[in-house]
């Protein structure tokens, strides 16, 4: 539904989605899919910019193990525990419960948390459900399709992810572009192993945006959440201090600042919701590798 909005952190512009939409589901993500509308995601840590990412009319919030970066210094997404996605998978959820409750909430399985056998990662995974998580996320193709498909199983929805795995940059050697040359053919193998077990969505980081593309037409029951991978996805994401140029670190090349030219956070976040569902960004010349 189209219409200009009031929320409590100001107004939208008149061609924002209204704060009156219905709940994010799996099928509604589905029915998106199927008129060619682009899902919108956003990570955020707390209840406060949860909410505001909620009413600019963002379809996912990522509960992203990102956290550890910019919510708690470290230099990587290794030291994040899983009590500590736990607190702020809580915290999302109450914010987004608390003023319009529409966003589909995605709790990150963080780094060893689901490696050392499927029992672990159910065990993780219904802890991030119990707080309010509608989906899991973990990393890596290959074994974990099996983890995948015994959460799928038992009623978990599953979002994969991968390209660049921020968990495994040691063993990667480095924040670098995966997929290239030789490489593609283990992330499209990867991709449809994951699609087969029941994965419902597939983050792609830092993927040529070719690839992404092809996999976004070969994975139906899978919607492609790009990062770093083009505009050809089903739908994007970006980590919210990025879009809002205050990470403490260099931006990633791909990331645009959505605070220029804005007035508000709310207004930052509803300009990149509309920049995704118009195709604006991410834009291939500048964005894509
Ligand atoms: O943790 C995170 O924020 C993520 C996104 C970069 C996709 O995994």
């Amino acid at each position: 539904m189209i219409a200009p909005s009031v929320t409590p952190y100001g107004t939208l512009p008149p061609a924002s989605p209204v704060a009156t939409r219905k709940p994010i589901s799996l099928p509604r993500l589905n029915e998106m899919r199927e008129r060619g509308e682009k899902i919108t995601m956003l990570t955020a840590y707390d209840a406060t910019f949860a909410a505001v990412a909620d009413a600019a009319g963002v379809e996912c919030i990522l509960v992203g193990d990102s956290l550890g970066m910019v919510c708690q210094g470290l230099s990587s997404t290794v030291g994040v525990s899983l009590d500590t996605m736990r607190y702020h998978t809580e915290s999302v959820a109450r914010g987004v419960r608390r003023v319009q409750g529409t966003s589909w909430i995605i709790g990150d399985l963080p780094f060893g948390s689901y490696q050392a056998s499927r029992e672990q990662a159910l065990h993780s995974a219904t802890v991030l459900m119990q707080a309010g998580a509608h989906m899991v996320k973990l990393e890596g193709g290959g074994w974990t399709t099996e983890t995948v498909r015994f959460l799928v199983e038992r009623g978990i929805p599953v979002c994969a992810h991968l390209g660049l795995t921020p968990q495994t940059v040691h063993a990667l050697g480095g924040y670098r572009v995966q997929g290239r040359g030789d490489t593609a053919e283990k992330l499209r193998h990867e991709a449809l192993a994951l699609q087969d077990a029941g994965a419902s969505m597939l983050v792609l980081e830092m993927v040529p945006a070719a690839l992404s593309a092809e996999l976004t037409l070969a994975l139906t029951r899978c919607h492609t959440i790009g990062i770093g991978a083009g505009h050809g996805t089903a739908g994007q994401v970006l980590v919210m201090h990025d879009m809002l140029g205050i990470n403490l670190g260099k931006n990633p090349k791909f990331v645009r600042n959505f605070m220029v030219g804005q007035g508000s956070v709310l207004e930052a976040m509803s300009a990149y919701v509309r920049a995704v569902k118009d195709g604006s960004f991410p834009d291939n010349t500048l964005h894509a590798w």
